[in-house]
């Protein structure tokens, strides 16, 4: 009998009791190897001691002081070092509590900033369809899983959804990365046309789209047009770099990769790495003027932003990150990690697809190889793949509905970044037994 509400109800979760490096152990002592960092969270693996350490030291000067009435040396430092290796123009930072709480924040610093310049009319908001950018109203009406708007439809906020970039389903035969890249460029333009550039507040986009398709990366060239066409029009261009980010693709921030710079980018999860919960909006220098300029304040707050523990844990989450130089080590057992993917699945009849960037790789499965037909989605092959996995003490992060908001399964894996070339065997050998006992049925 348990008082919590938990995710599934009913469901019956182990008791996690402790976790070290790459592994988390349950109650009965049974040990899980995980190859999906929670979800796209424990960046630095567990229990890490200097991590601990530095959470020691915060917690015995100071654990809480309301922002209202103070700054913390904490929130000052983290906020000097994400400046320092941010994308260009990226200069002040907003403290939230999680990825949800950064884009509610990302989409009204958004408005407010055209509010205070006194251009009232721009009110839309364009998405991609097949995107995540979190639970919260606002954050769920701009997000494209269809069956997850559903039931709160009359609770949102009108958005515009244009295709995400995704090769495997939607490139056509004959279409070149570039030529499939401009296509979508295009439709984006045509909505931009269709609602009136001068109407529209942003543009939000995930850089690598993560848990919905399955850590699908843009073609060449695709977020260059982008910028483009939001720069053209006067439009923020906003990365939700919550999954994607802090290291997860082997640069630091994934448009790094794309060489463009967004107006506004949103962060969470790998930048305190799960040791506590935070998350942060960067800024260009010219939005934060705009408003210290105008009104004087951003008109948004939550308690425990700029908390100093998570702030204290985050900082030393990316010291240890850069002095290790783990992302080398991201870049690495990356290409180790997709190559061993891609000998186990090449010809699986049931795996029509391996991608991703770094330590963020996606499995597709199907029911026909050559037809790309999903599962039915009655079968709710995502689930027992993971059921499979746990049995087998391998930690994964599988969904549905890639190939349509309904239908598709696909797995996603996003390992700690202190992974090993013996863990990316053991994750490789334990996924190909959870699928094929998953399939076999
Ligand atoms: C791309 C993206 N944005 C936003 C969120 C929401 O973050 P949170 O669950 O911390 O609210 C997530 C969570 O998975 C995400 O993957």
């Amino acid at each position: 009998m348990t008082h919590v509400l938990h995710r599934t109800i009913g469901h019956d979760y182990p008791v996690a009791v402790s976790g070290d490096g790459v592994f988390i152990r349950d109650a009965a002592g049974k040990e899980y190897i995980d190859a999906s960092s929670g979800a796209a969270v424990s960046c630095l693996g567990h229990s890490n001691a200097e991590v601990r350490a530095a959470m020691h030291a915060q917690l015995d000067k100071l654990t809480f002081a309301h922002t209202s009435f103070f700054t913390s040396q904490a929130a000052e430092e983290l906020a000097d070092d994400l400046v320092a290796h941010a994308p260009a123009g990226l200069d002040h930072v907003f403290y939230v509590s999680g990825g949800s709480e950064a884009v509610e924040a990302a989409l009204k610093l958004a408005r407010q900033y055209f509010v205070e310049r006194g251009d009232l009319k721009r009110k839309y908001l364009i998405a991609r369809r097949q995107s995540y950018h979190g639970i919260t109203l606002g954050a769920l009406a701009i997000g494209g899983r269809a069956l997850q708007r559903e039931k709160f439809a009359p609770l949102l906020i009108e958005t515009h959804h244009v295709s995400p970039v995704y090769e495997y389903r939607e490139r056509l035969a004959g279409e070149t990365p570039e030529a499939y890249g401009e296509r979508l460029a295009r439709e984006l333009e045509t909505r931009v046309d269709e609602l009136g550039g001068e109407n529209i507040i942003a543009f939000i986009a995930e850089t690598v789209v993560g848990a919905t398709l399955g850590a699908v990366p843009a073609v060449p060239n695709y977020f260059k047009r982008v910028r483009e066409i939001c720069t053209r029009h006067g439009i923020l261009l906003i990365l939700d770099e919550v999954m994607c980010g802090m290291g997860r693709t082997g640069t630091l921030h994934a448009c790094e990769q794309e060489g463009i710079s967004p107006d506004i980018m949103v962060i969470a999860k790998g930048l305190g790495g799960g040791y506590m919960p935070i998350g942060a909006m960067l800024m260009q220098k010219q939005i934060y003027e705009t408003v210290a300029g105008g009104s004087g304040a951003f008109q948004h707050s939550h308690t425990f932003m700029g908390h100093p523990l998570a702030c204290a844990a985050a900082l030393a989450v990316q010291q240890v990150i850069r002095r290790d130089n783990l992302l080398a080590n991201v870049r690495q057992q990356g290409a180790l990690l997709s190559r061993r993917l891609h000998e186990r699945f090449g010809n699986h009849p049931f795996v029509g697809d391996v991608r991703g960037r770094g330590l963020f790789q996606g499995v597709e499965l199907v029911a026909d190889r050559g037809s790309k037909e999903p599962f039915d989605p009655t079968r709710k092959l995502n689930a027992l793949v993971k059921k499979e996995a746990m049995k087998r003490g391998l930690m994964i992060y599988p969904m549905g509905g890639a190939a349509d908001g309904v239908s598709g399964d696909h797995v996603l894996l996003a390992p700690p970044f202190i992974l090993t070339e013996a863990n990316v065997d053991a994750i490789v050998e334990r996924l190909g037994e959870a699928i094929d006992a998953a399939t076999s049925g």
